[in-house]
């Protein structure tokens, strides 16, 4: 399958994204575009269907976690606006990712790939085991959760581009790998704790990258964007 550069649109409003997104209306291939929460909460699904008009990809990163009934109905919403990826939370069980799918699924049988977040990247082991009381190897727990979403009929799983390699020999070649926390080598951290470059997330063999402000606060994004492409994608 073909490695992809999805861009983390995290701004504010409409008018921010789309004066951003303008900025790559001379670049061949228009970038995958990831629309989380709070562009969503702020500019609602409208927002979703003018990037798609304009033609990008869209990871619609939403992160459901309901009851199985719940989840399913609202994919079922999101289904009709015609969204490349969208996500949950794993931690929901098999039967609501089970539910998510039958809900993503459209009436001719096609549907948007659905990815899970196994272990959000803000906990760590003694949280999860002092808050959450889960008693286990936190790499056990985020295998076990992709194991589960594979279980459920799901793409992929949103991991740590350093847990990417052992997804893939856990669940399979074929079930997809979707990184943030990229980083160029001559790059800022930022809050990321474990990051890594395109081209050692290539090798490690991620599926997907999502890169947010390495393109979206760099002096040129369109070059920052072209950069992760050719590292990541060529
Ligand atoms: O700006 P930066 O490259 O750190 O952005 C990464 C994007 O990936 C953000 O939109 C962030 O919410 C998202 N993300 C993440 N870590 C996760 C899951 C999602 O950084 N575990």
């Amino acid at each position: 399958m073909k490695r992809e550069v999805i861009v983390a649109c995290d701004f504010a409003g409409k008018e921010a994204t789309l004066t951003f997104l303008d900025r790559f209306a001379g670049v061949s291939e228009k970038p995958f575009v990831k629309i989380g929460m709070e562009l969503f909460y702020a500019a609602g699904p409208d927002i979703v269907r003018e990037i798609k008009a304009r033609g990008h990809k869209i990871f619609l990163d939403l992160k459901l976690h309901d009851i199985p009934n719940t989840v399913k109905k609202a994919m079922s919403v999101l289904s009709s606006l015609d969204v490349d990826i969208c996500n949950l939370h794993a931690a929901g069980g098999i039967d609501m990712m089970k539910a998510a799918v039958e809900g993503l699924t459209r009436p001719d049988g096609t549907r948007p790939l659905l990815i899970a977040v196994t272990v959000l990247t803000s906990i760590d082991q003694s949280r999860m085991e002092n808050e959450l009381k889960i008693e286990k190897p936190l790499p056990e727990v985020v295998m076990q959760y992709a194991l589960n979403a594979k279980a459920a009929g799901l793409d992929g799983v949103v991991c740590s581009p350093l847990e990417a390699q052992k997804v893939h020999d856990t669940c399979g070649a074929s079930f997809l790998t979707v990184t943030p926390g990229i980083r160029f080598a001559e790059g800022a951290q930022g809050d990321q704790q474990r990051v890594t470059t395109p081209a050692k997330a290539k090798e490690i063999g991620s599926d997907y990258i999502v890169v947010g402000r390495p393109v979206t606060a760099a002096e040129d994004p369109v070059a920052a964007y072209l950069k992760c492409v050719k590292e990541f994608a060529e």
